[in-house]
């Protein structure tokens, strides 16, 4: 990973290159119809910390794919979001005093949207509990119609051992994305699966896991590259 990139993720993950991409985004969703969203959701409690970065350098690496790719970076740390209270008319919790409409659901709603990524910390080899809250959320894109259906989404596990279930947690992303009938993908190669990063220097710079950030820029490409594809 280059000096300039690196830098341009941390950037991105600390809030700055988010309100750049979501100023792409709002952009996204009004007169420019050749744009195409994609939007990363971190899902770690812990705002612009590891998988904030590592979404933020795959977003990166999908907007380098063409100049149609736009981006969002979602980064829930710090956000409030109540899971699903049960109600499949209002697709669980969606009248919930919390922060998912103002910041999670307009990205969702974009008419340019045209690829999702979604990265979990693996917590007990398993994904967050924000991150089961937040697909829980998405319900609301269910009904009347599945609003997410043939959309690209890949997915990023984030742990700090080596093998400590970042497969497991894309696993359980993509299962639970199944239900919105969108289209799965995995990275480029070497990232058949999705992004998995190792979080194990002891200092949160998941910028030194060369090949996890290798397998993150991958899987941006891979879901721009879908995205643009299915978008025409
Ligand atoms: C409750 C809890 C459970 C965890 N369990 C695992 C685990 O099973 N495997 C693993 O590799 N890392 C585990 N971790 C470490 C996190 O996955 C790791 O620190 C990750 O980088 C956190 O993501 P963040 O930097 O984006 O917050 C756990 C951390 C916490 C807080």
């Amino acid at each position: 990973m280059s000096k300039e990139m690196t830098r341009r993720a941390l950037l991105a993950s600390a809030g700055m290159g988010a309100a750049l991409g979501l100023a792409g985004a709002r952009e996204a969703s009004g007169a420019d119809n050749a744009s195409v969203l994609i939007v990363g959701v971190s899902c770690s409690p812990r705002k612009g910390k590891s998988t904030a970065t590592a979404m933020a350098a795959a977003l990166e690496a999908a907007q380098g794919v063409s100049p149609r790719i736009v981006t969002e970076l979602i980064d829930l740390g710090g956000l409030v979001i109540h899971g699903s209270d049960g109600s499949s008319s209002t697709g669980g919790s969606a009248a919930a005093a919390d922060d998912f409409n103002e910041h999670v659901l307009p990205a969702f709603e974009s008419p340019n949207l045209g690829g999702i990524m979604i990265g979990s910390p693996s917590y007990y080899r398993s994904l967050s509990a924000l991150c089961k809250a937040f697909l829980e959320r998405l319900a609301i894109l269910r009904e009347p119609v599945l609003r997410l259906a043939d959309i690209p989404v890949g997915a990023m596990g984030v742990g700090s051992y080596r093998n400590g279930g970042q497969e497991l947690v894309i696993d359980q992303i993509l299962t639970a994305m199944l239900c919105h009938e969108v289209l799965v993908v995995g990275g480029k190669p070497r990232a058949h699966q999705g992004a998995t990063l190792w979080n194990g220097f002891g200092d949160d710079d998941i910028t030194r896991d060369e090949l996890g950030m290798e397998s993150a820029r991958n899987l941006g490409m891979r879901v721009a590259e879908a995205a643009l594809k299915l978008k025409g």
